[in-house]
């Protein structure tokens, strides 16, 4: 069986959630999946980089960066110190694995990342929300030019497979409309409100969890479900829509005596992302708090979970939850896309019999 060869770029939580499955999962994977690999690169800011075409050991990577060790000190042979760019480009790879931080300014430094991978001739899998959510029409349009594959299940709902979903079980349906809570940290904020607590107190404490950032207003202010939007607009509808032209309102301004006012009413407030198609066949989409009425089964859905509604020309509403953090949740959703791709290979190895 031919060894997938893959290049981990960024590694922290989703790439390391990623390593420990494939890890973890080698035999299984092998054995039932058809799929063989090795890590030939890894290239991360703080901790280093190696490349090696004979493979990297993984479970000693991993051990070397819950140390707090560099990934390119002695312990790891193979070439060491290139940047990002140089290891896409010369580690003889076949899929990176795209994990840094998520920028929604200008997508940097992932968007040109993805960009070297897919001019270089490598399939990539990311849980990067910056370069899909501003530039899905160009890299998609680069990876078709290239003969190569962009995958990006873990950018919504981290590890809940929505994108697979859509691509293996609503292949023959058109999406009218999304409807989604897709932003754990603000749904555990609005879930704890409705429970009596002020959002200061609630804030400070989601932040203590690890839910939000210090910085928090990526959350709060509604950036990064306005991001998820974009992408599964794009992804699931076939449309054009803007990060920048998404109608976007956060949660800063909820009271207590709204969320009371609100379940007087049997509604529950949560921050809704949705998107759809006017009249004229034009994609829009916005992020706000919404009224929701508690019959509806996105009311139901509490703290850091996630679900997404998904309405179709066919079946009227196909809804999905699940986690939507979370490294081994991101890492899970980086694996589901890197064994697309190797079912993908597959497939197309038996269409056309000894091309590979
Ligand atoms: N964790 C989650 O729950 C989750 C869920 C879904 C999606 N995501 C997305 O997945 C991505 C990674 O998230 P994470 O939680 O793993 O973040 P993280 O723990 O901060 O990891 C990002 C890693 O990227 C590295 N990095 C930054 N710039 C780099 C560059 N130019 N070249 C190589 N490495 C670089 C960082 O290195 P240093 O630390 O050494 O500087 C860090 O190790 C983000 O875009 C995030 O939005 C995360």
């Amino acid at each position: 069986m031919r060894e997938v060869k893959l290049v981990f770029v960024g590694f922290g939580n989703a790439g390391q959630g990623c390593a420990r499955h494939l890890l973890k999962n080698r035999s299984f994977l092998r054995e039932r999946r058809g799929f063989a690999y090795k890590v030939v690169g890894i290239a991360d800011t703080l901790k280093g980089s190696v490349q090696n075409e004979q493979g990297i050991d993984l479970s000693k990577a991993l051990e070397l960066v819950a140390k707090g060790k560099k990934l390119d000190g002695d312990d790891l042979p193979g070439k060491k110190g290139l940047s990002s760019p140089e290891t896409i480009k010369s580690s003889g790879g076949d899929v990176v694995v795209e994990a840094t931080w998520t920028n929604l300014k200008d997508g940097e430094p992932g968007l040109s990342h993805i960009v070297t991978a897919l001019e270089s001739g490598l399939d990539v899998v990311t849980s990067n929300k910056g370069p899909i959510a501003l530039c899905y029409r160009r890299l998609v349009d680069l990876a078709k030019s290239k003969g190569r594959q962009l995958r990006f299940e873990s950018t919504v709902m981290s590890g809940t497979p929505v994108f697979n979903l859509y691509e293996y079980c609503l292949t023959g349906v058109t999406v009218t409309g999304l409807k989604g809570i897709l932003n754990g940290t603000d749904n555990y904020i609005l879930t704890e409100m409705a429970a009596g607590k002020n959002y200061d107190e609630t804030l400070k404490r989601a932040q203590q969890l690890g839910y939000a950032e210090v910085e928090p207003s990526g959350d709060v202010e509604g950036y990064d479900p306005t991001a998820k939007i974009t992408i599964l607009a794009n992804a699931m509808m076939n449309a054009n829509v803007k990060f920048g032209d998404v109608v976007r309102e956060g949660i800063t301004h909820i009271t207590i005596d709204e969320i009371r006012k609100a379940e007087q009413a049997s509604k529950r407030i949560k921050l809704l992302a949705s998107a759809m198609r006017d009249q004229e066949g034009r994609v829009t989409a916005s992020v706000k708090p919404t009224l929701i009425p508690e019959t509806d089964l996105l009311a139901h859905v509490s703290g850091v979970m996630n679900a997404l509604q998904i309405s179709t020309d066919v079946q009227p509403d196909v809804t999905i939850m699940g986690p939507g953090a979370g490294g081994d949740s991101a890492g899970y959703g980086l694996l589901n896309d890197i064994l697309s791709i190797n079912r993908g290979a597959q497939h197309h190895r038996y269409l056309t019999p000894g091309k590979q």
